[in-house]
């Protein structure tokens, strides 16, 4: 364990204390237990693995990232020459920021000066060291024979095609494009062709609803909306056009006026004559794109210009619009990709993950394509035709490296061992897994079925925000601990810092900051500067605040404990609950709303919504259906309620505040862990919602 201890030490930061406040929602969650690591042990890679690996000990690890954190400029500077750059950035600007609310407004900036473009690094840059024949992309459709692949240097033609039509329709450097599409390759050539010609793209999950993309599209007023006519995710069939022509119609009404919606036609889930159309407006992807020329010159882009837009959820019902900008991506996404996955030029590697989230922009599209790795894009349900698809594609493949998240572990562990273990899996040699604390039990699982006791687990954690891997194995450098993302990666200062913002050495649990910024990190919330400052930089000033909490053992392993804000995660997506009571309220028969992160099976969290109707208004199980039917229309499906709870009343102080803290005591059936109610304007109403609980 001391090998570990010095790892920590090296890792841990000692900052001077700052005095802050936490935020109201924390308390509950870090009194919390965390996965105890003492009674898991560690579980060290093997030593073929560590033998072969890129960083195969802790010492170099050591060595390594000391040099990071101690020459952070020296360091990044080194590994951005390994990319192309038409301009060179200013060697005394590498670095510039200031992320002291105390000192001036946040600014974070890498690489200033630099022009490069990232379509280039992660297509051309691979075509022109040789590798043009080499497969970019296998797609495996909805359907179990159903497939395609793709060439560097036909990815490279897909690129400059659509390049070219969206030149030719006026999108140029720092325009919007809304990407509204499930994961063809139709997907990441999108955000490629953006990145071709500086437009800034926002990939919106195509499980939103039309109310949800309406809103992205109000606030980032694309010149063009990419999508596709229907998409098949295992039996049911979703019109995306549908939507995409609803959210259309209301942006409309909302003064933006996209002009252009290029549609692809996806045969396979609809023919184009079943598909409803606006002419003038939509445009048949098809039609167009294949008559554009297969070259197309880059745009030089500032280090600094942006790249994408990712809109997440926050504690209020907005969302929030992330901004990333190009240089430092490039360079931070490529590099925590090839270290966290130990990557070589043989793998085959395959994320889950869909491209409308942070995950899939990392670490389906720029992050390995950029390393020139071969990457699987799969279109349809994980579990379809059956439990054992995920191992099935694994076989067909060769896939060598797999990354996942735990809500799908714990789905697959439950439909029991046989799904897996029909299968070979021989390929694999690593596995990954991100969006939500991984429970041991789910880890082991993962581990011992899926890997055969063979793969090392790459816990990674990070946030749309962080644009890359902040604390994650390297998975030949030091043994892991099931439940734990174990140490930061290379010029990532983690802390832990109390309810004060004081820094916490050793073991200790608190509120997860970073010290310094990193070359991934996001430069602003597009349209709302004050928001970014105030959500992560002024809670605890001097640092950026995760709005996550993290416990640290005796030997220096980070676990993650959970959202301390009012954000919660269900089956790995990130939701506001503001958002789910923003769209409750919003039924004529709601009066108000309060929700909360219940534990969930399966899913991590589940969604636990306390109701209040409006005067007169009774409940019943048709009105509990369209208040559930009213959040998915507003976000969409993955948001509906769990459980709505009917509440003649909510528990607030005299001041009129809801008191969250007994509503998750009372949706998580704690009731001798209720604490003083002493305080609440109506301590009855607290006895009424037990009484209520499972009517
Ligand atoms: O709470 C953390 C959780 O997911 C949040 C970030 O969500 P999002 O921005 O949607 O990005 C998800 C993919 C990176 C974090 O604040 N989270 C992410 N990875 C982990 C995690 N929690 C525990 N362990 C992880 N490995």
């Amino acid at each position: 364990a001391s090998d570990h201890a010095a790892v920590a030490a090296a890792a841990s930061g000692n900052g001077k204390p700052r005095a802050r406040r936490p935020s109201a929602a924390a308390a509950a969650v870090l009194g919390e237990p965390v996965a105890a690591s003492d009674d898991h042990g560690l579980v060290h890679p093997s030593a073929d693995f560590a033998s072969q690996a890129l960083v195969s000990s802790t010492q170099q690890y050591q060595e390594m990232y000391r040099r990071s954190i101690d020459d952070p400029a020296g360091f990044w500077s080194e590994i951005a020459e390994t990319f192309y750059w038409k301009h060179k950035w200013n060697p005394d600007e590498v670095c510039t920021e200031n992320l002291d609310v105390t000192k001036g407004p946040i600014k974070i900036e890498w690489f200033k000066g630099g022009k490069t473009n990232i379509c280039y690094n992660a297509v051309d840059r691979n075509v022109e060291a040789g590798d043009g024949e080499k497969i970019a992309m296998y797609w495996e459709g909805n359907e179990p024979g159903q497939d395609a692949k793709l060439t560097y240097s036909e990815l490279l033609n897909k690129v400059c095609q659509l390049a070219n039509y969206l030149k030719s329709v006026g999108v140029g450097k720092g325009d919007a494009v809304v990407i509204y599409l499930p994961m063809l390759m139709e997907l990441p050539i999108a955000m490629l062709a953006c990145a071709r010609i500086g437009a800034v793209h926002s990939v919106v999950f195509a499980g939103f609803s039309a109310d949800a993309l309406a809103q992205r599209i109000i606030d980032c007023k694309p010149k063009v909306v990419i999508t596709c006519n229907a998409v098949k995710r295992g039996k049911k069939l979703i019109a995306l056009k549908d939507i995409v022509d609803v959210s259309l119609a209301d942006s409309a009404k909302n003064g933006v006026d996209v002009g252009i919606s290029l549609t692809y036609e996806n045969q396979s889930a609809m023919k184009r004559e079943d598909t409803k159309w606006t002419s003038g407006r939509d445009v048949w992807w098809q039609d167009v794109v294949p008559n554009f020329p297969t070259k197309c010159d880059v745009e030089w882009v500032d280090a600094e210009d942006p790249l994408f837009l990712l809109y997440t959820s926050g504690s209020t019902g907005k969302p929030k619009g992330v901004l990333h900008t190009t240089g430092g991506y490039m360079v931070y996404s490529a590099t925590t990709f090839k270290h966290a996955f130990d990557y070589k030029p043989s793998d085959i590697y395959w994320c889950t993950a869909d491209c409308g989230w942070i995950t899939g922009h990392s670490y389906v599209t720029y992050g390995p394509l950029l390393n020139g790795a071969t990457v699987l894009v799969y279109e349809g349900a994980p579990n379809y035709p059956d439990p054992g698809r995920c191992w099935d594609v694994v076989d067909k493949y060769g896939v060598t490296i797999f990354y996942t998240a735990p809500t799908l572990i714990r789905a697959l562990m439950r439909d029991g061992t046989e799904y897996v273990t029909r299968y070979s899996r021989k390929s694999l040699r690593v596995l990954g897994s991100v969006g939500e604390p991984i429970n041991p039990t789910a880890w082991r699982w993962f581990y011992d079925i899926i890997g055969d006791a063979r793969c090392p687990i790459s816990d990674t954690w990070w946030q749309t925000e962080t644009g890359g891997f902040m604390i994650t194995p390297l998975p030949g450098a030091w043994p892991l601990k099931p439940g734990s993302a174990t140490f930061p990666f290379f010029g990532v200062q983690p802390v832990i810092v109390d309810e004060k913002g004081k820094e916490m050495e050793g073991e200790c649990s608190g509120y997860l900051c970073i010290k310094k910024s990193w070359p991934g990190a996001f430069r602003t919330l597009y349209g709302d500067k004050d928001r970014y400052e105030t959500t992560y930089f002024k809670p605890f000033a001097g640092y950026y605040f995760s709005g996550d909490g993290c416990s640290r053992d005796k030997d220096g392993y980070h676990f993650l404990t959970g959202r301390v804000d009012d954000v919660i995660n269900v089956s790995g997506h990130r939701i506001g609950t503001a958002e789910v009571e923003s769209a409750l309220v919003s039924h004529p028969k709601c009066a108000e709303a309060a929700v909360v992160g219940i534990d969930h099976e399966v899913k991590g969290q589940g969604i636990y919504a306390f109701v209040t109707l409006v005067d007169g208004v009774p409940y019943s199980d048709e009105l509990r259906k369209s208040l559930v039917m009213t959040v998915r229309s507003q976000i969409g499906a993955f948001a509906a309620p769990d459980k709505i709870h009917w509440a003649p009343g909510l528990p607030k102080t005299r001041s009129g505040k809801i008191m969250r803290r007994i509503l998750r005591k009372i949706a998580s059936r704690q009731l001798d862990e209720l604490g003083d109610t002493s305080t609440l304007a109506e301590p009855g109403v607290v006895d009424q919602l037990i009484a209520l609980a499972d009517s």
